[in-house]
């Protein structure tokens, strides 16, 4: 188990930096997701974190040691990559055994060692199969396998599930919590997929370029983004932005297409124009409930229990959410629900929230 922290991290190579000043600290036995778009950087800060990349400057630290020149086998992190990459000619158990005969365990130990991690898994009657015999989540079990078994101080999980179809990926992600909470390791784990993050993490580092943007929980990330760039990323479908007109600034009340909005601001705007922010699932559309604010129904989709309707609201374009048992069809007339509170407002220019 270990806390790692990077101190003033920075990543180039050649001329390109790819990392800039980083500083963070995650905690010992924490869950800890970096969230970011491709190329943000994610691979390589754990590639840095593991051992496998150095870092250009700065330093990175597991329980208040640096270990900057240490090799990946000195630091005892576990790394479990996208493509997980078993052994074909031996067999599960063969493959879970790996890293103990590696280290000259003997037999009766390793006998031992994975048949509990095979049970933590639910791997005991595949043990005796080869990797081409099992299915996609069953071959990731077994990756996640043969990293448990080394007892590292942390795990470094680059994408691991992103070979999964969608179903899988979902069962799998329980399958990581379950056995986040029952080994209690520090677990660093990097995606693209923001749902996969909010569901998993304690934490996130919302990256974009090589910085971290937001470093919070989920609830935070998702209820207080700091800047458009998370609010965008995070939350399926998207934010809706669209711009407001300031009428007074304290206390704020800003319109848009003659609807004024009297939202929640910690800061008192310069500008004379902001930038709202509001979530799909937040704007309620109904073709009876009567409000001031009309639009024309351009595009429906449906997603299990809920709709999604693409509208213009006069020249804004904007996304909301009915119910099953509104009959809402194309080119309908609605009306919508935004409320107050339920607003983010943004500087126009820099793009951080206010
Ligand atoms: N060995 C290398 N030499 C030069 N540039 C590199 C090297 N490795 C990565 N890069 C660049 O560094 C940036 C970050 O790459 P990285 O692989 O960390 O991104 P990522 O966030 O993991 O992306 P993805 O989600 O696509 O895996 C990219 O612009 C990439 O092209
Ligand atoms: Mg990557």
């Amino acid at each position: 188990m270990a806390e790692i922290k990077l101190e003033n991290v920075n990543k180039a190579f050649k001329d390109t930096v790819v990392i800039r000043d980083m500083y963070l600290t995650i905690a010992d036995g924490e869950f800890f997701t970096f969230l970011g778009p491709s190329g943000c950087g994610k691979s390589t800060i754990l590639n840095m974190i593991t051992g496998l990349e150095p870092v250009t400057g700065g330093n990175i630290y597991f329980d208040s040691i640096t270990v900057n020149d240490l090799s990946p086998k000195e630091r005892d992190a576990a790394m479990v990559f996208q493509n997980y990459a078993l052994y074909p000619h031996m067999t599960v158990y063969e493959n879970i055994a790996f890293p103990l005969r590696m280290k000259k365990i003997d037999k009766e130990t390793i006998l031992e060692e994975v048949k509990k991690v095979a049970a933590i898994l639910g791997l005991e009657e595949l043990l005796h199969r080869k990797p081409k015999e099992l299915s996609g989540g069953q071959r990731q079990r077994v990756a996640l396998g043969r990293a448990i078994v080394r007892k590292p101080k942390v795990f470094l999980m680059d994408e691991p599930l992103s070979n999964l179809d969608a179903r899988l990926r979902i069962e799998m992600r329980a399958e990581l919590k379950r056995l986040h909470r029952e080994l209690k390791t520090t677990v660093v784990y990097v995606t693209h997929d923001q749902a996969e993050a909010m569901s998993l993490s304690e934490r996130i580092a919302v990256l974009k370029m090589g910085e971290i943007q937001q470093c919070a929980t989920p609830l935070e990330i998702y209820t207080k983004p700091v800047n458009t760039f998370v609010a965008g990323f995070i939350g399926s479908p998207s934010m809706n932005f669209f711009e407001a007109d300031v009428l007074s600034k304290k206390p704020l009340r800003a319109g848009c297409n003659n609807r004024v909005f009297e939202p929640e601001a910690s800061t008192t705007p310069d500008a004379d124009t902001l930038l709202f922010g509001i979530r799909p699932e937040n704007i309620t559309v109904s073709s009876e409930e009567k409000t001031n604010t009309e639009a024309i129904v351009e595009l429906i989709e449906l997603e299990s229990s809920i709709v999604w309707i693409d509208m213009r609201w006069k020249e804004t374009r904007i996304k909301g959410k009915a119910s099953i048992d509104e009959s809402i069809s194309v080119g309908d007339r609605v009306f919508l629900k935004m409320p107050n509170e339920k607003i983010h407002v943004f500087d126009i220019e820099t793009g951080r929230r206010l």
